[in-house]
């Protein structure tokens, strides 16, 4: 059991769950983030402080939704962690609103700018 972030987080990238996770167990992609499954401990703390919902019990994930399981899992090997909160992607709030943003999701293996 771990908490996943799903698709509200793409393009928006908010990053206030960072400050909160005690395990710092979130690693950032070039417009994601994800949280490690091995690190996260499941205290919830992360849920409430994502203004787009992203974050998610795995078990509570939409079917449509449940890729980002693997995607949390395997990205989390390859990109860095992040620990303090940064600055929004720039438009985020524009994002926040739009559904479907799947197909932008970028896996590169490096993060940029970040
Ligand atoms: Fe970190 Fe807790 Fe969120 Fe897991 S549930 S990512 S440990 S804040
Ligand atoms: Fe993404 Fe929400 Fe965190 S938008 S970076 S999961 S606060």
């Amino acid at each position: 059991m771990a908490f996943v972030v799903t698709e509200s987080c793409i393009q928006c990238v908010y990053t206030d769950c960072v400050d909160v996770c005690p395990t710092d167990c979130f690693r950032i992609g070039p417009n994601f983030m994800v949280i490690d499954p091995a690190d996260c401990i499941d205290c919830g703390l992360c849920v409430a402080e994502c203004p787009v919902n992203a974050i998610l019990q795995d078990d509570e994930i939409p079917q449509q939704e449940r890729n980002f399981i693997q995607i949390n899992a395997e990205m989390s090997q390859q990109w860095r962690p992040i620990t303090k909160r940064k600055a929004p992607m720039a438009e985020a709030d524009k994002w926040s609103h739009v559904e479907g943003k799947a197909r932008l999701l970028m896996l590169e293996p490096a993060s940029k700018g970040a």
